[in-house]
């Protein structure tokens, strides 16, 4: 058997074993990140958009993050309901701010009645159009960037997030395994792959084993 630097994967430590079934990640949601009525109403997605939101403990940790590192001015590119948007901005100090970018109009008419349902609409900007077109017009510096929109633009948004967030601000990016298709060899690998590397040579950073894979970084 060939050997492995132990750091780069879990063979070596039970660390790596997943203990979660559905019962526990039931309970812990219940426990630690349940829903009010706004929530509830932003994660329950019409039928005819995809059920793609970040799962309620992401949402939480998102919101957890902005609140930790007090930021006041956040991005967020993708939408889609607004749910994350809603955690997002619910961790907003007095006077702050969160920009959140849609490309697909009637996702955005939604969120916007889930934004305004959850007493947010005076706090949450919502920018419709393509993230490449959108971002260059923000001007910056951010404390918060949440990328979770067209995985083959992540190089992009992940680049301008580098570029535009503080010192001690944070860039965060989900499904950073690419739905089980981050190392392969495709574009949106390619892309995916170079999110990673700019986060984690601007910042300190790691990549949480969520289902999906969440990069969180701190900007150096
Ligand atoms: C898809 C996009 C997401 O951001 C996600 O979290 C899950 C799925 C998708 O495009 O299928
Ligand atoms: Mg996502």
């Amino acid at each position: 058997m060939t050997w492995q630097y132990p750091a780069m994967a879990d063979n070596d430590s039970r660390s790596g074993m997943r203990y979660d079934s559905d019962a526990i990640r039931d309970y812990v949601t219940r426990t630690h990140a349940g829903h009010d009525t706004a929530l509830a109403q932003a994660f329950a997605v019409p039928a005819d958009m995809p059920a793609i939101q970040v799962g309620p403990s992401e949402g939480k940790l998102l919101f957890l993050l902005a609140r930790m590192i007090g930021a006041k001015q956040i991005v967020e590119v993708g939408t889609l309901a607004g749910y994350s948007a809603i955690h997002l901005a619910r961790a907003l100090p007095p006077g702050g701010m969160l920009h959140t970018i849609e490309f697909e109009p009637s996702h955005a008419k939604v969120a916007q009645a889930n934004i305004d349902a959850a007493g947010l609409g005076s706090v949450v900007t919502l920018h419709v159009g393509a993230g490449r077109d959108v971002l260059p017009t923000l001007a910056g510096p951010f404390d918060l960037v949440f990328i979770d929109a067209d995985k083959i633009n992540y190089d992009f948004y992940g680049t301008w997030a580098i570029e535009h967030v503080r010192r001690g601000g944070l860039v965060i990016g989900d499904n950073a395994y690419l739905f089980g298709e981050l190392v392969d060899d495709s574009d949106r690998g390619r892309a995916m792959r170079a999110f990673h590397e700019l986060v984690a040579a601007a910042c300190d950073s790691v990549c949480v084993p969520t289902p999906d894979g969440l990069v969180i970084g701190v900007k150096k």
